[in-house]
């Protein structure tokens, strides 16, 4: 077994029904309230007396309208609509924890970088270094078209794009500014021989001048992805230094570690510095059969119809217009292949008729439903550390924030004594969670590290 230290972060999303569908209905969940300043603070205090790295926020920009062309499944079972801001409450979480990082997710198609990379930077200096970027290149369809396209970009398309917004965030963050360039200092803020102009004239992008903000602590968030198509896996292996997985079994996982590790190397980083983090609801009680009874009580709340419009938005693929007891073909969509995959190709044993896959997802979503003591939980855990080849888990809350307080009272103890979590803290920042205290800033092998400034050679 290995002895590494298990990562954890929670996983989020400011809206009402996310990994789950129809539990917002139980009488714990206080879900409906994630409008609430309130409601995010004890998140964020809860997460950090559990010694969690991250809390880390999802996010889409469009309704859920796939399943029966409507938004109405979507909108009766809160599912991922409505949905809020997933940047606005991260300063309040900051200001009541010390050490908690937030990896927040938004998306390169529909961000222009210099003005995103000065909200990075700015979340970044009222952290104090505690922010992190979830990349995403969004799927939705809806989103596309209310943020000014007929339609979305092809899949691969949206990648090429999110490459080159890479490039221009790396020159603002690493290049522009000089780490003395401010002096504050008699009659001089910063030198102006010290601020570079980024000069960047792409395909999809330019960006002449100087980043607007001065370097903050870590400079680049600390870089999250999570793409499972190769085009996905291929930029998670270039720029990641956290992989989210959706995945539900060890070996299901342990192609995707192995592949972006091999596909890390080969990009000439260091494959031990990417940290792979899959998804895992945990249900946990003092005994293992009190905890089977907490789940077959949340399992009466889920929805079908609320999973299968979760799932024909991921899929784009309406699965109203099938019989929901046929299994599913393979169907090879613009949207999210992975996901696809997951269920057709990865899982051959089960046969994948639109019924099952809204129960099978209804509790856990993209992942594993793990239940019982915190003994029985912990062993799970660390069976999937070791035969998934992850480095942690991103632990999902369906009855918020009761299955997060469950974890940190129940199953964080136990992993403790079993020398497995830390007991606290070791640096300040996010990306010292990552790669240990000192390392702020990005490590020499990302592909950030080469836009620093450097002294034109005469
Ligand atoms: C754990 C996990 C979390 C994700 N969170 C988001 C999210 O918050 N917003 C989003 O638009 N996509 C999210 N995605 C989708 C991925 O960014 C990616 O688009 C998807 O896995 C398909 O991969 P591909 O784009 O390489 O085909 C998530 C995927 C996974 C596995």
């Amino acid at each position: 077994m290995s002895d590494q230290r298990i990562r954890l972060h929670g996983l989020r999303q400011s809206t009402v029904g996310h990994t789950a569908s129809g539990l917002w209905r139980h009488p714990d969940s206080q879900a409906h309230r994630y409008r609430d300043l309130d409601y995010w603070l004890e998140t964020a205090r809860i997460l950090e007396r559990g010694r969690f790295d991250a809390l880390f926020i999802a996010d889409a920009l469009g309704p859920l309208e796939v399943y029966q062309g409507r938004v109405d499944a979507a909108l009766r079972d809160g599912i991922q609509t409505p949905t809020d801001d997933p940047l606005l409450a991260i300063s309040a979480m900051a200001a009541v924890t010390e050490h908690l990082g937030f990896a927040v997710t938004v998306s390169s198609t529909y961000e222009q970088p210099y003005a995103f990379a000065r909200k990075m930077a700015t979340l970044d200096h009222l952290t104090r270094g505690r922010i992190g970027w979830n990349v995403v290149t969004s799927a939705l369809d809806s989103a596309a078209r209310n943020l000014g396209l007929t339609k979305q970009l092809p899949h691969d398309q949206r990648y090429a794009v999110a490459e080159e917004f890479m490039a221009v965030a790396y020159k603002l963050w690493e290049g522009s500014w000089e780490d003395d360039a401010v002096v504050f200092s008699g009659d001089t803020f910063a030198d102006p021989a010290k601020v570079h102009p980024v000069g960047h004239d792409g395909t999809y992008y330019q960006v002449p001048g100087i980043a607007l903000f001065e370097p903050s602590i870590q400079r680049t968030p600390v870089i999250y992805q999570a793409g499972t198509s190769p085009v996905g896996r291929a930029f998670a292996a270039r720029h990641a230094e956290g992989v989210f997985l959706s995945t539900y079994r060890p070996d299901m996982a342990r192609t995707l570690t192995d592949d972006i590790r091999a596909r890390a190397a080969t990009a000439g980083r260091d494959p031990g510095a990417l940290k792979f983090l899959a998804i895992a609801t945990v249900i946990v009680a003092e005994t293992d059969a009190e905890a089977q009874a907490k789940l077959a009580d949340y399992q009466r709340y889920v929805s079908v119809e609320g999973g299968l419009a979760r799932w024909s938005a991921l899929m784009h693929l309406d699965l109203s217009v099938l019989d929901p007891d046929k299994p599913l073909e393979y169907v090879d969509t613009d949207g999210i292949r992975g996901m696809l995959e997951l269920f057709t190709t990865l899982d051959p044993t089960r046969r994948w008729t639109p019924r099952a896959i809204a129960e099978f997802v209804g509790v856990g979503g993209g992942g594993p439903v793990i239940v019982g003591s915190p003994a029985t939980v912990a062993d799970e855990l660390e069976r999937w550390i070791d035969e998934a080849g992850i480095d942690g888990f991103n632990i999902a809350d369906p009855i918020p924030p009761v299955t997060f307080r469950d974890f940190t009272d129940l199953v964080v103890p136990e992993l403790q004594r079993r020398g497995r979590v830390w007991t606290d803290y070791e640096g300040s920042t996010l990306r010292e969670s990552f790669h240990g205290p000192g390392v702020t800033r990005v490590r020499p092998d990302h592909p950030a590290a080469q836009y620093r400034w450097k002294e034109p050679q005469s």
